[in-house]
């Protein structure tokens, strides 16, 4: 059987785990791979790269992906060429099974060739943002929030020195997860969601509360998508999936010279950006990446195309594409209320 393997989307620590459990449980199968280089691109315009045991025998610590990503979109509409360019590619390489790495936009392609060309396609899920459904966590997040927890950590070492309030941006989309999660185990005292209203009074109110009682300095962390509507002004680039880049919003910008002029001290702000998506993997992400990517392989093998390896509890099972795409998984209301206690006091 021959298996052609893509990363589409930002890249994320946890992909070459993935790939490479996907490609030696594949083996244990009788599997030939054929890697797709960037994304969707790599099926449109054929570039393929070989994908054995000896590509992926040492890269579980490595960052990023071996097989290079894109946001390419063949369904975009206008384009007549792409899609039938895959179908081409697909006869040409006589793939029998397609394995897609990637977030809400990648799967959403796959399961369109599924659904409507008939390919045989499976799922692994994988995002920075946390944001899809139908899976408990994707690799990314964990790496990506601890890699914002330890700026935070470091950010909060030069706020007390200077007196200083700091605000950290971190990535995230539209769900705060990251941004949650680093802020929490940062000791935050405050964080802007995109799922919590913006109460820029209320945010005022608990950092005056903090210096009145002696605080000299302050950590904000804020997700790019946070739910400020003043950063909404302007024209916003898409990417070819039609999201708005969220980092032109300046979020972190915005609440540096709010924060300035309603408690008249120094602030700073720090985008954290891509840094967020580098490094190696985390233990967490090292061993789900491989979980998901071994099921991958056997999803191929029982021929469950048109599903998602996902973990649920402990268990790694097989979801449908469609369960996990449509809506986002963000930060429910009651993990907010739950944790707001260790923030407004
Ligand atoms: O979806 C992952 C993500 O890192 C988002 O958090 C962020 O908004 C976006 O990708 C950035 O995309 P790019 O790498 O294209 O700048």
């Amino acid at each position: 059987m021959r298996v052609g393997v893509l990363t589409g989307g930002g890249d994320c620590p946890g992909l070459n785990p993935a790939i490479r459990g996907l490609v030696m449980r594949g083996l244990d199968h009788g599997f030939e791979f054929v890697g797709l280089e960037l994304g969707w691109k790599g099926l449109v315009e054929e570039l393929v790269t070989p994908l054995d045991l000896h590509r992926v025998d040492e890269i579980i610590r490595q960052g990023g992906t071996i097989l290079g990503s894109s946001r390419t979109n063949p369904f975009k509409a206008g384009d007549n060429e792409a899609v039938p360019a895959c179908l081409r590619t697909w006869r040409r390489l006589e793939l029998d099974a397609l394995v897609a790495l990637g977030g809400e936009d990648t799967l959403g392609v796959a399961h369109k060739f599924h659904q409507r060309h008939g390919l045989s396609v499976v799922g692994v899920p994988k995002t920075m943002d946390n944001d899809l459904n139908a899976t408990d966590y994707t690799f990314g997040f964990d790496t990506a929030a601890a890699v914002a927890m330890e700026a935070a950590d470091r950010l909060v070492d030069t706020a007390k020195s200077h007196r200083r309030v700091v605000v950290l941006e971190v990535m995230g989309r539209h769900a705060g997860w990251v941004a949650l999660y680093a802020g929490i185990a940062a000791g935050a005292d405050w964080i802007c969601l995109p799922e919590v209203p913006f109460d820029f009074d209320e945010m005022v109110t608990v950092l005056r509360r903090k210096f009145d009682r002696g605080r000299q300095w302050a950590l904000v962390v804020a997700s790019e998508g946070a739910e400020i509507h003043a950063t909404d002004t302007g024209d916003v680039k898409v990417d070819n999936f039609g999201h708005a880049v969220l980092a032109e919003r300046k979020v972190g910008e915005f609440l540096e010279q709010e924060i300035k002029k309603a408690l008249n001290i120094e602030a700073r702000h720090v985008v954290l950006g891509h840094v967020q998506r580098g490094g190696p993997p985390s233990l967490f992400d090292r061993v789900l990446g491989t979980r998901v990517g071994i099921k991958a392989a056997d999803l191929v093998r029982d021929a469950q195309f048109g599903k998602m390896a996902a973990l649920r509890g402990t268990e790694v099972v097989a979801v449908d594409l469609a369960e996990a795409l449509g809506e986002l998984k963000t930060v429910p209301p009651e993990l907010w209320r739950e944790l707001v206690a260790v923030i407004n006091k």
